[in-house]
């Protein structure tokens, strides 16, 4: 029997009657996709797949606080879609975020949506090889900064009693990779994704999470550029042959931040041009070719 059940302190028992209510789809039965009125906070929204989430959550009506260490291009993005607000945080520091969410609500009012996607990459090196402080650095940004960011914002959200985490996460999080900071630090993403969901799913609160595969952001022409990553290889190990872009990594984070996803919590949703479906077929001779035009197995001329 799980603690919570022996000693009754964490189960609340209601009426069936009562338990089986869903609430949101009484009240409102015509939900929509539109963030209209919703204060929106993207953590790393100065760059990449923060960037493309901040411009779509914008023109989706979220006013939209791009919260980033790098301040001068938080202020670009900021000023580049409606109702953008720039302000500086660096995830590894509890005091800038606290600062962060305090300045929000008092100025513009509370957040209905976070998404954390301030990160770092690291060079795929054996452990032998990959230098203690870079490990450190990584799992502060990646995993702290990302936790340090949910607690901020969600313990919020929950004494309000309503509010939508979305959490970037990685198909490194999900499969083995030669990142050993990066890789384990995107699995506690997952975990504390479905930890947090569970904690304040009675205050309305829902924590989601999406796992990207390999998106041409600045982070990973950096790693391309100092030969770290292989975008061929890269695209080829996935089922549709190709990369993500930021904006299809966007339009996930913004649908699990809306009402249309108004029962979905605890999820990690990967969008990953089917990478993670595909690794497994190399041990069978790979992928096959696509059909069009005739491929190997036939298909339309
Ligand atoms: N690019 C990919 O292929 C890929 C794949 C899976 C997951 N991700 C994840 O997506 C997220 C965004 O990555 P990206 O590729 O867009 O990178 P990016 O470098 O383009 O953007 C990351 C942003 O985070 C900010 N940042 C870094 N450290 C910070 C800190 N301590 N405090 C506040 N902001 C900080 C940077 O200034 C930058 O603006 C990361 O969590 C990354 O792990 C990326």
């Amino acid at each position: 029997m799980p603690p919570g059940a022996a000693t009754g302190r964490h189960v609340q028992p209601r009426p069936r009657h009562l338990a089986l209510q869903p609430k949101a789809l009484k009240e409102t039965p015509n939900v929509t996709s539109s963030l209209e009125g919703r204060i929106a906070v993207v953590t790393g929204g100065a760059s990449g797949i923060g960037e493309a989430c901040a411009r779509d959550l914008a023109a989706r009506g979220a006013q939209v606080v791009v919260a980033d260490v790098d301040e001068p291009r938080a202020q670009a993005v900021a000023f580049s879609i409606p109702r953008g607000v720039a302000g500086r945080l660096d995830v590894t520091r509890p005091d800038d975020i606290e600062t962060v969410a305090d300045w929000v609500e008092r100025e513009y009012g509370p957040p209905a949506i976070l998404v954390t996607s301030a990160g770092v990459l690291q060079p795929p090196l054996a452990p032998e090889e990959l230098p203690i402080e870079t490990w450190d650095h990584v799992v502060a940004v990646d995993q702290r900064g990302v936790y340090l960011s949910c607690v901020a914002f969600g313990k919020r959200m929950a004494l309000r009693g309503g509010g939508a985490i979305v959490n970037i996460a990685s198909v490194a999080g999900l499969r083995s990779l030669p990142l050993h900071a990066y890789a384990p630090a995107k699995a506690a993403v997952i975990g504390m994704t479905q930890a947090l969901a569970a904690e304040w799913g009675r205050s309305g609160v829902r924590v989601n999470a999406v796992a990207p595969g390999f998106v041409m952001t600045p982070a990973l022409r950096s790693a391309v550029d100092a030969g770290q990553r292989d975008p061929a290889a890269l695209a080829e190990a996935s089922a549709m042959d190709r990369l993500v872009a930021p904006e299809e990594v966007a339009r996930a984070c913004s649908f699990l931040a809306s009402d249309d996803a108004s029962a979905i919590t605890g999820i990690t949703l990967p969008v990953d041009a089917g990478w993670l479906v595909a690794g497994s077929w190399h041990g069978y001779g790979g992928l096959r070719p696509a059909r069009m035009g005739g491929g190997r197995d036939g298909g339309e001329p």
